[in-house]
């Protein structure tokens, strides 16, 4: 069974990682804008070390990213030129609303993804739009402490509702949260989340992930009333976890972990709380506080599709001498000895991938949409400015035969496929512009430095030549 004629081949970006234009447009600011490069990134992700504001000591590469705000256009046309059938973005929150809690909308922000939406449907890309990727506005952790605050369900109705009005006939594919389960690992640079001293920061983070679980059903429900054609999926940082051995206790902890990750989508998907995550909150002595009919609300409001991002693997085992071999992955993993790795060290493992795509697919039985997945990698430019990125190239091609397989050989339901970082981009992890995804090279580097100019890799027309095959000739 070859991919169907509809198959959405693209790629995927995010507004905080590629727009730049921070303050442009009356914009607000957001936790993504004051969230540094360099060394203290990962602390301030983490919620380990607070920062709410900018200082001169820090860059902070959201400011201008890749200029996306300024040159859509030019990039829009890059994609259609690979023959793109659809391109995921996010919406910056505050562009829309740049304090998060005004009553108005701000017109200048709708006006720019009119213009980007506008442009994408010109060459026939189907948007994807991300309705929050990592991005809350400042004002909003400021005054209410972001999601751990039950009125956030309310302001993102309010986003929703007005993204869905306005964009009715121009977006269907909807997310309502990037990486929902990245709460768990960077409670700041995924939801916003700042801790009290001495505080239960696991009971803070389920609470907030009630919160977001709600806001997603709650944007369900607006969505079919304004579009009954829209379709709208949750997005899970995905990929299964292998036992390190065959010993009981190892394949007893993958499977906990797993359950970490898929109680996102088990209650996306399926409408209720799993009875795993009941007993789990129980001997976490966690109380969550729902209000009346947010069960009903959950389980009326399921989602049309599960979409997810995957890298590589994971690794665990229950063997606390093992557990010292850590992957440089951002999920805690450990080292597969039997895969490669990238220059950041995060694990290679197209297999997986199909292993995941089975997973999902066995769990949910719902259509699946992979919306990142990709190599960041160091490219140098040769002394006519090209890159040959045939590392990039393979990466992709493995992990374009083990979705094939996935679908041809196992059945698996699948939408589409947009890779990570279509064009160059800032690094979520690191603030770097050296770790690069793209079949677009953008001249910028780490420090700020560059032209901006936009050039086609070697995997450019690599990719064109996929999606005109459609994933016949790899
Ligand atoms: C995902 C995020 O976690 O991974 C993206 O949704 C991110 O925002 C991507 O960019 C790759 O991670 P990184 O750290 O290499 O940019």
């Amino acid at each position: 069974m070859a991919l169907s004629k509809e198959f959405l081949w693209g790629g995927a970006t995010a507004a905080n990682q590629c727009e730049g234009g921070y303050l442009e447009g009356n914009k607000g600011l957001s936790t993504v804008d004051v969230i540094p490069a360099g060394k203290d990134r990962v602390s301030v992700l983490k919620g380990k070390m607070k920062m709410l504001e900018c200082d001169d000591e820090h860059f902070y590469p959201s400011h201008e990213a890749i200029d996306f705000y300024h040159r859509y256009k030019e990039d829009i046309a890059l994609f259609a030129e690979m023959g793109f059938k659809c391109f995921r973005l996010s919406m910056a929150w505050t562009r829309i609303f740049p304090h998060g809690d005004d009553t108005l909308p701000n017109e200048e922000g709708l006006k720019f993804y009119d213009d980007v939406f506008d442009e994408c449907l010109k060459y026939g890309i189907e948007p994807l739009v991300t309705i929050t990727h990592f991005d809350v506005p400042i004002h909003l952790v400021n005054t209410i402490g972001s999601w751990r605050s039950r009125k956030m369900v309310d302001y993102y109705e309010r986003l929703c509702e007005t993204l869905f009005t306005r964009y009715k006939d121009k977006v269907k594919y909807w997310l309502t949260f990037n990486e929902i389960n990245m709460l768990l690992h960077l409670p700041f640079g995924s939801s916003g989340l700042v801790f009290e001293e001495d505080e239960n920061e696991e009971a803070v983070k389920y609470q907030a992930a009630h919160h977001q679980l709600v806001a997603s059903a709650k944007a369900t429900e607006i969505a079919r009333k304004i579009n009954p054609e829209f379709k709208i999926g949750c997005m899970l940082a995905g990929a299964s976890t292998y036992p390190y051995t065959c010993a009981p206790e190892d394949i007893w902890r993958a499977m906990t972990r797993d359950r970490e990750h898929y109680f996102f989508v088990d209650v996306q998907s399926r409408g209720e709380y799993p009875n795993y995550a009941k007993k789990m909150f129980e001997r976490m002595n966690i109380h969550l506080k729902m209000e009346d009919g947010d069960e009903e609300l959950l389980k009326n409001n399921t989602v049309d599709f599960v979409s997810f991002s995957y890298y590589g693997s994971r690794l665990t085992s229950a063997d606390p001498a093992v557990n010292t071999q850590t992957a440089a992955n951002l999920f805690p993993t450990l080292r597969n000895p039997h895969l490669k790795r990238s220059e950041w060290g995060w694990q290679i493992d197209p297999l997986g991938l199909r292993i995941t795509l089975n997973a999902l697919y066995d769990r949910y039985q719902k259509p699946l949409l992979i919306v990142e997945n990709g190599l960041g990698a160091v490219d140098k430019p040769d002394e006519n400015g090209y890159i040959e990125d045939d590392y990039r190239i393979e990466y992709l091609r493995e992990h374009i035969r083990a979705f094939k397989a996935a679908v041809a050989e196992d059945g698996v339901e699948l939408l589409g496929y947009t890779t990570w970082g279509c064009i160059d981009l800032v690094s979520s992890s690191s603030g770097e512009m050296s770790k690069r995804y793209g079949f677009i090279y953008v001249d910028k580097d780490d420090q700020g430095n560059g032209t901006l100019n936009r050039s086609r890799k070697k995997s450019f027309n690599w990719y064109k030549k996929v999606i005109s095959s459609n994933g016949e000739d790899l």
